[in-house]
């Protein structure tokens, strides 16, 4: 899957003005919450479970393990499936259909135990399945049948053994609902031209297949899938493999459609997709005839928006067929766009599921960035064809390095597609920087699990995290570059020929990668790639490596935000890492070195007078720097003098560098702060995003005390220079620069000025806005700028542009239009405006399911929206965790989301009290968000105590 979100959040500055009619709704909200916990306290007590026979639970009976045994193996299935897109008598809509399975004995037994979750299988003679032996073998009877409902298996007891090497036939017919709740087979509702549609659609990772048909749903049971879907013939079914035949036939008085598929490549069961729907598609064929499809709301396909996907799809193709020396596998490439989903986008083998915002771009109203994340998103995916597809992991426990490639590579399938967009660098900022982030934290957890840590579906669906895509892209980026691209593509390609069509664990690469290494001579590694990789796997965490330059003395330590916080784990290799350090002196790159102990001294690195060292030449290893205090200083003049002597991506990574080590008080956070005067020279994009994020945290920070005035006059002299250069450069304001990066400095320039207060700023937004709301019709602010403006006037504003911006949202056809509009709406500073908006994410015909969390978490990030998100979250806890909690990873999102600003002990103590009252319930997959947000909260706490005078001080110094 891909990543959830991409486009950072627009800053809502407010001020308290409001704050006493926001404490009244708080108490108010308060007493509901307190309300619903008395409720749920008496529900909890009737627990009740159907259809499970009473086994007690320390069983050791293989049906009550997560796993499967190694007993059976499948060989391939047939499915039929017919999905009714119109309600039935009862008000519900269903599917039905029928699934056999071709499966062989490996081991003697007298037990079959298959998944199936929800799923209402018909009975023959008494029993929900029917069994054959193949090839003249007879089967055993079935003794009995019936559901272990807590661990998804439909468990068949036999009177006689199946024999090993001998292959038998299992037949179920069933009928599942076609829920809107965005798993396995689920249904989709939008609008189009005043008429509700209705599409069916999948979504089998982790674990949902088995809500569509019985299988052995776990990754390494590859099988081959016969696909048949039976749907109205107004509509199109499409699944992995290509349609071979339509024909249509008379059910029971109906006419439907009957497609058949070409059968899929051996797979596993989380990748394969169904949908049915009356989309439309562009189409194109690349040299070796593999065609390629975009599919979409016909209205999108009409507007051209599937134009830029179809146009970026080959090239990509083409790029990753170079880069793992491999062709692509299938006969086709499908790429839908779906108007209700909750993963960015899935890569189903050959049918990749995506958000529309993730897959249509529109000329008139998208943004420039929509456009990158489109382009990173159809990489990471495509990627998926082979990483992931092709070749995938056994477990779910490696999860990390299959998420994790995807995104390391993504960046380099869409700059082939993009050459001009320079968009590798940006890694540091979508992936090193937010994996050090959540890495730096005594709750995080290593990359790779156990394979017996990880089990249930909840379990499974936590290693979708931060860790497993962003830490994993960038430890495996690091492997690339001190093994050289070169070196690490050839054994990537050696990798995928081995296990095609087969399963690996992580350090089957690791062993392909060590060869490649060995047959060339300019590589030289100090250990073997396992001895190197495991250290930055096996432990959590980061090294914080510290340079001495009086005397060359080079050391590592555990990076921790909070030092004096305890760490639980422990790690065999007591936080110890093999850190390969690229670095320069004056301008001049040295050779690389290794740290491979706790400290050593290195010579070269012992500068005179004058002299400067920087270490992590672009950030391209996983890890942050600090250096003697002499060297910070003399970094901190060449940044003033000239910055550009210091490459663009370690002028970011300074910054970010300093501000955590500070944040961890390990320098004085006014050293980290002066990082930031030299952005009155700064131009380019990457630095300034590392700037306005870590400024962003100050600014959630410090927003609702006196620090917050002093601040708000520093950043806006810092940013007035380059609100004066983008006025410049776009005719004061009409035109947007050409440059892909420069756009996005654009939006920062407007942003920070208008929340800061820059002269002409606000005016700028205010009369864009007013102009729209005077014609609706004609909305001639630039996409790229949409979101500021739009934040800035709502938030300005009241009643009138909310509902003026409300109605806009709903009508909005395009869909990352109605993102930007959606997250706009948070930013208004009148409590019952962003209560009522807090209302509107429980109802569904208001604010889409996919869009909920995000949107409670857009509120929470306004300073005034936060505290009434927080209470609306505990007041509706179970509703929340019911249809968010356990699958989903926005849901972790949504914890992080409305904690971010705390800092203070009363809000300490209440999440510990949420925590504690909630104990029941659960967490789910925001389980480790939680953690992190108490132990971010502490060291927060104490952070403020010793931090907030200087910073006050420091700020008040610098304004003058
Ligand atoms: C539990 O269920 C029983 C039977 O369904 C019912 O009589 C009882 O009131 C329930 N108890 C609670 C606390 O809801
Ligand atoms: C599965 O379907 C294919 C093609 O539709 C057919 O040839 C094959 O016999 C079927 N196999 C089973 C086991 O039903
Ligand atoms: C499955 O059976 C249960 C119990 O009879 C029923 O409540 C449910 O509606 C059925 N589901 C479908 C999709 O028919
Ligand atoms: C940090 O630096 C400031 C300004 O130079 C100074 O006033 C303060 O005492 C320093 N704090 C610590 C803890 O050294
Ligand atoms: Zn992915």
């Amino acid at each position: 899957m891909a990543k959830g979100y991409y486009i950072s959040k627009n800053m809502a500055t407010a001020a308290m003005v409001l704050a006493a009619i926001a404490l009244v709704t708080i108490i108010a909200l308060s007493i509901v919450y307190n309300r619903e916990k008395s409720k749920n306290a008496a529900k909890s007590m009737n627990v009740t479970t159907s259809m499970v026979p009473p086994t007690p639970k320390t069983s050791n009976e293989l049906w009550d393990k997560y796993r499967l045994p190694d007993t059976l193996v499948p060989h391939h299935y047939n499915v039929t499936l017919w999905p009714r897109l119109v309600m039935d008598a009862n008000g519900m809509y269903v599917f039905t259909g029928n699934s056999s399975v071709i499966f062989t004995c490996l081991k003697k037994t007298d037990l079959i135990l298959i998944h199936a979750n929800k799923l209402n299988l018909t009975l023959f003679n008494g029993h929900h399945a029917k069994l054959m032996g193949l090839d003249g073998v007879t089967a055993p009877a079935i003794k009995t049948t019936w559901f272990q409902t807590e661990m998804h298996y439909l468990v068949i007891q036999l009177n006689g053994n199946l024999k090993p090497g001998k292959s038998y036939w299992l037949y179920t017919e069933f009928r599942g609902e076609l829920a809107d709740d965005l798993e396995g087979f689920y249904r989709s509702e939008y609008m189009e031209d005043g008429r509700k549609k209705i599409i069916a659609i999948t979504q089998m990772q982790a674990t949902y297949a088995r809500k569509a048909f019985p299988c052995f749903d776990e990754p390494a049971m590859k099988a081959v899938f016969h696909i048949t879907l039976i749907h109205d013939p107004e509509t199109m079914a499409l699944s992995n493999g290509q349609e071979i035949k339509t024909e249509n036939l008379n059910i029971d008085g109906i006419t439907v459609t009957r497609t058949t598929f070409e059968p899929t490549k051996k797979m596993s069961t989380y990748l394969v997709a169904f949908v049915v729907s009356d989309f439309t598609y562009i189409k194109a064929k690349d040299k070796k005839g593999v065609l390629v499809r975009i599919w979409a709301r016909k209205k999108a396909i009409e507007e051209g928006q599937g134009n830029y996907a179809l146009s970026i799809t080959q090239p990509i193709l083409e790029f990753f067929e170079m880069y793992y020396n491999t062709s692509y596998p299938l006969s086709k490439s499908d790429q839908i766009a779906l108007p209700d989903f909750k993963a960015g986008a899935m890569e189903n083998w050959g049918l990749i599921t995506y958000r529309e915002t993730a897959l249509l771009y529109d000329a008139h109203t998208s943004a420039n960035g929509n456009k990158q994340r489109i382009v990173t998103v159809v990489s990471h995916e495509l990627a998926h064809m082979w990483f992931g597809n092709l070749v995938t992991l056994k477990w779910w426990n490696d999860l990390w390095l299959n998420e994790g490639f995807a995104s390391y590579v993504e960046y380099l399938g869409a700059d082939h597609a993009e050459p001009t967009w320079n968009i590798k660098d940006q890694i540091i900022l979508y992936d090193l920087q937010r994996a050090f982030a959540v890495d730096s934290l005594t709750s995080s957890h290593p990359l790779s699990r156990k394979e017996e840590e990880v089990n249930t579906p909840s379990e499974i669906s936590e290693m979708f995290n931060t860790i497993s895509y962003s830490k994993g892209a960038a430890v495996l980026r690091m492997l690339s570059q001190f093994l050289t691209e070169r070196v690490f593509a050839k054994g990537l390609g050696n990798y995928l020929k081995q296990f095609a069509f087969g399963s690996t664990v992580h350090s089957d690469l690791w062993d392909h990668l060590q060869k490649a290494a060995d047959q060339t001579s300019v590589v030289k590694l100090p250990r073997n790639v396992h001895d190197i990789m495991n250290r930055w796997i096996l432990q959590m965490g980061l090294p914080v490596v510290t340079i001495d330059t009086r005397n060359g003395n080079i050391s590592q330590k555990h990076f921790l935000l909070d030092s004096q916080a305890v760490v639980e784990r422990k790690s065999e290799f007591n936080y110890e890492w093999f850190v390969p350090i690229k670095w320069m002196k004056n301008g001049q790159v040295q050779d690389q070195l290794w740290l491979l102990q706790k400290s050593a001294i290195h010579k070269p690195m012992k500068v005179s007078k004058g002299e400067w060292v920087l270490a992590n030449l672009h950030a391209s290893g996983y890890f942050r720097v600090n250096y003697d205090l002499e060297n910070w200083e003399r970094l901190l003049s060449q940044l003033e003098s000239n910055h550009e002597i210091i490459p663009v991506v370690n002028r970011a990574q300074l910054l970010d560098d300093a501000f955590n080590v500070a944040r961890a008080s390990v320098i004085n956070v006014t050293l980290a702060l002066r990082t930031t005067k030299y952005l009155l020279h700064e131009r380019d994009y990457i630095p300034w995003e590392a700037a306005w994020r870590n400024l962003n945290y100050f600014f959630k920070l410090f927003d609702r005390s006196e620090v917050y005035g002093a601040m708000q006059v520093y950043v806006k002299k810092q940013v007035k220079p380059l609100f004066k250069y983008f006025g410049t450069l776009t005719s004061n304001w009409t035109t947007v620069p050409s440059g892909h990066t420069d756009q996005f400095t654009q939006i920062i320039a407007l942003s920070l000025a208008c929340s800061t207060g820059v002269e002409g700023c606000r005016d700028l937004t205010k009369s864009w806005f007013r102009r729209w709301m005077q014609n609706p019709h004609t909305n001639t602010i630039h996409p790229n700028l949409r979101s500021t403006v739009y934040c800035n006037a709502i938030a300005a504003g009241g009643a009138e542009e909310w509902d003026f911006g409300w109605k806009m949202f709903q009508n909005a056809t395009v869909a990352a239009e109605a993102v930007k509009l959606r997250a706009a709406l948070a930013c208004t500073k009148v409590p019952w405006l962003l209560n009522r908006y807090l209302e509107y994410t429980l109802n569904p015909e208001k604010i889409r399911k996919q869009d909920a969390t995000s949107t409670i978490g857009y509120i929470a990030s306004n300073v005034i929206g936060q505290p009434l998100a927080w209470d609306f979250v505990r007041a509706n806890w179970d509703y929340i965790f019911k249809v968010y909690g356990a699958g989903s990873f926005t849901f972790s999102r949504l914890i992080g989301d409305i904690t971010y600003r705390f800092c203070t002990s009363f809000e300490l103590s209440q999440l510990k009290r949420f925590q504690k009252d909630n104990a029941e319930t659960g967490f789910g997959s925001g389980t480790q968000t939680l953690q992190q947000a108490i132990e971010k909260t502490t060291a927060k706490i104490k952070w403020l105590a010793e931090n907030k005078e200087p910073v006050l001080r420091w700020f008040i110094s610098e304004s003058a």
